[in-house]
């Protein structure tokens, strides 16, 4: 197969879809891969390794687009990549297609296949192409955490792992899955005070057998949330409830028992976060202060470490790709239910009934294309 890697033109996006590594795969099972000149720069890989890793370099978009028969990209489609977009090309990326209508419109249009990164899902119902961003995104909040933390920027002062004879820092972390794992899992190494809560008893159970001695779980509820702000000096809002939006379970009126200088990360901020106060931020711009606690709320953390979110990202999407290089879209997605999952617009028709639901749009169910 051909296949064709853009460089990501959305505003401060420096992932890019392939590794040299990535390339290396593909092309030792007899695919052509296509990397745009530059694409890798942003996450450290230069034109000269994917040249030696058996890729060839296409100068502009325009020659990437039009050479490919599968478009490996990060982010979803913006305007100006619609018209490049061709019928029954492959699109393997992030769409996230439910929340822009006119991204799903201009799809439907192109008669292209488009196969989104967030849908494939597997029989346990995990998101493999969805775990590696809320790992790094899990622990990057602790680290930004404990820099929001220092004086200089505003906050209480305070070090996370304290030193001999002095406390370490009181982490909360609410929510105890991919992201919260990873956050305890960081904060509890530099040597804090960690707590997560959960709602969830069974995973409270495993998180209790895995983590260290200064980990404790308590049940989440509005009670104990509160009790656990007054005390806390770094709080992590880690939340999720499939498909709908984030419970606010930190209120305005918890703010003003806070200590001074506490920083709220609100990692959940996609999903409209789970601290009332909460607003997206940007990387420009990552945090804003409310009652003297500090909040940062930044939409896409990921984005701020490209090497190691775009090695995260080709782990996981590789196997995946290598699949329907081998097989093409149909024969690949026929045999792996995890991958037809991902399926959401295939030649001009919805076959993902949340995209079509989400936009009152006709659903065909995805055997029928198959
Ligand atoms: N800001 C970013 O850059 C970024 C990056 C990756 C992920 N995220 C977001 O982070 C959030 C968490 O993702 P995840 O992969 O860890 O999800 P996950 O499904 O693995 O974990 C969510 C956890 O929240 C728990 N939960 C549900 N209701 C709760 C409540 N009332 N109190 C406490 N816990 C509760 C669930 O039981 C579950 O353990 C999602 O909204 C995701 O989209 C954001």
């Amino acid at each position: 197969m051909i296949i064709g890697v853009p460089k990501e033109i959305k505003n401060n996006e420096n992932r890019v879809a392939l590794t040299p590594a990535g390339v290396s795969a593909l092309v030792a099972r007899d695919h052509k891969v296509y990397v745009q000149s530059t694409a890798g720069d942003g996450s450290g890989f230069l034109d000269s390794q994917y040249k030696d890793a058996g890729a060839k370099i296409k100068k502009d978009i325009k020659s990437t687009y039009a050479v490919a028969e599968m478009i490996m990209k990060v982010k979803e489609p913006i305007k100006e990549e619609y018209s490049l977009i061709k019928k029954d090309q492959l699109v393997f990326t992030y769409f996230h297609f439910a929340s822009y209508k006119p991204l799903t419109q201009a799809m439907i249009k192109s008669k292209s296949v488009c196969l989104a990164y967030e849908t494939v899902e597997l029989p346990d119902r995990s998101l493999p192409l969805l775990v590696p961003m809320s790992e790094v995104a899990g622990r990057m909040s602790v680290q930004e955490g404990a820099k929001y933390l220092e004086k200089p920027l505003k906050g209480r002062g305070i070090l996370l792992g304290g030193v001999p004879g002095v406390p370490p820092a009181k982490v909360m972390v609410i929510g105890g899955g991919i992201v919260g794992t990873e956050a305890a899992k960081m904060a509890a190494g530099l040597g804090a005070d960690v707590t997560i809560l959960d709602v969830n008893l069974n995973r409270m159970r495993y998180l209790e057998d895995v983590m260290p001695a200064n980990v404790t779980t308590v049940y989440s509820n509005g009670y104990n949330i509160r009790e656990l702000c007054r005390e806390s000096d770094l709080i992590i809002g880690a939340v999720l409830i499939p498909g709908a939006k984030a419970p606010k379970l930190i209120t305005r009126d918890m703010l003003k028992e806070m200590r001074p200088g506490t920083v709220l990360v609100d990692v959940a901020v996609d999903q409209g976060g789970c601290i009332e106060t909460c607003k997206p931020t940007t990387h420009a711009r990552p945090i804003y202060i409310i009652d003297d606690v500090i909040h940062y709320c930044v939409a896409n953390m990921p984005g701020a470490v490209p090497y190691t979110s775009t090695l995260a990202l080709t782990n996981a999407t590789l196997s995946y790709a290598i699949k329907l290089a081998d097989h093409g879209w149909k024969k690949a997605c026929q045999d792996d239910l995890a991958l037809r999952k991902g399926l959401n617009i295939v030649n001009g028709q919805v076959v993902y009934e949340g995209v079509a639901e989400a936009f009152n749009l006709k659903y065909t169910p995805i055997d029928s294309v198959l």
